[in-house]
């Protein structure tokens, strides 16, 4: 029989969702920065949950009802009469509100640390889907893709009509991501917001280019081929709508194409940006020209070179 835990820590990686043509369909884990989530089974039976954050960073909700973590924790409790309260605890690796996945990350290492804690043997798809009402309280609305990617590491394609369901394709050995990150700060619903600008019908020939760029990638996923897989990075119904919040997007895209990244997009809903290479040599390069690209709009940033995370994981328990 498995011995009764008080306290589980899991943590989670941050990801990139879209790959441009994939909106809410791709999520790829980064093996950059990371949330680390405790949770604590304390000994009374009121349902309380109570959130701390240890970096004291202010601008993450700590209110239970707001906080990612939380909320995809109250609604696992919820549905398994679960009446203990709990201390969460989450240590935010994963930079907020720059589209490196931070709330699925805090979801994703949330769940996995209360299914362990208090058994519930959830199946994959329960863990998503809960992990996934965290994306509410940042989005408006459940979104997958990110998540998908911090549960489970590597390249995800999910869909949520006739079922939830998703598949994992392993990556490129070769695949090298070059994140470049801009010292801003935005809106605390910035993905609400850079949902709104999408537009919400779309023409035919538009759909018929961007799915024939999502099954590339799919298909240089499915071959191990970066380069095939780079060459359908290419989104002309959500990116064209969403680059005019980026500062320097056109200079970034072309700074690091001209270094020789083989594909360039936004990192989900931006602002950060993602290139891809297979090359370690011009990994550096691409980092530093998509720096010069924000910094010519007067915008300073960082660039990360990373390869794919893989999936969230428990870290200790007792
Ligand atoms: N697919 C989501 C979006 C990802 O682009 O809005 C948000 O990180």
């Amino acid at each position: 029989m498995k011995e009764t835990l008080d306290f589980c820590k899991a943590k989670a990686s941050s990801s990139t969702a879209n790959l441009g043509p994939g909106f809410d369909v791709f999520g790829l884990g980064l093996d950059l920065f990371y949330d680390t989530v405790s949770i604590k089974k304390l000994a009374t039976n009121h349902g309380k949950i109570r959130v701390t954050l240890q970096d004291g960073n202010t601008t993450i909700p700590s209110v239970a009802s707001e906080n990612t973590a939380s909320l995809s924790v109250m609604k696992i409790a919820r549905k398994y009469n679960i009446k203990n309260d709990i201390d969460i605890n989450v240590v935010k690796g994963v930079p907020v509100g720059l589209g490196l996945g931070s709330s699925a990350a805090s979801s994703a290492a949330a769940v996995t640390a209360f299914d362990e804690l208090f058994r519930c043997e959830l199946s994959e798809n329960q863990l998503l889907d809960f992990a996934a009402e965290g994306e509410v309280s940042s989005a408006g609305v459940k979104h997958y893709d990110n998540v998908v990617a911090s549960l489970f590491g590597g390249f995800a394609i999910v869909r949520t009509y006739p079922t939830l369901q998703f598949s994992r394709i392993n990556t490129p050995k070769d695949l090298i991501l070059v994140v470049c990150v801009p010292k801003i700060v935005t809106p605390a619903k910035k993905t609400k917001v850079a949902r709104s600008v999408i537009p919400r019908t779309i023409g035919l020939e538009d759909h018929t280019r961007n799915l024939a760029n999502a099954c590339m990638i799919v298909s240089g996923f499915q071959y191990q081929d970066t380069k095939l897989l780079a060459s359908g990075i290419n989104d002309i119904i959500v990116e064209p709508a969403r680059k005019n919040s980026i500062p320097g997007y056109d200079k970034i895209r072309s700074n690091a194409l001209q270094s020789g990244a083989m594909a360039v997009t936004i990192s989900g809903a931006g602002p950060s940006m993602i290139a891809l290479t297979n090359s370690r040599n011009d990994a550096k390069r691409i980092g530093k020209s998509m720096e010069e690209g924000f910094a010519d709009s007067k915008i300073e940033s960082q660039s990360y070179v990373c390869g794919v995370s893989k999936g969230a994981k428990v870290i200790s328990k007792h």
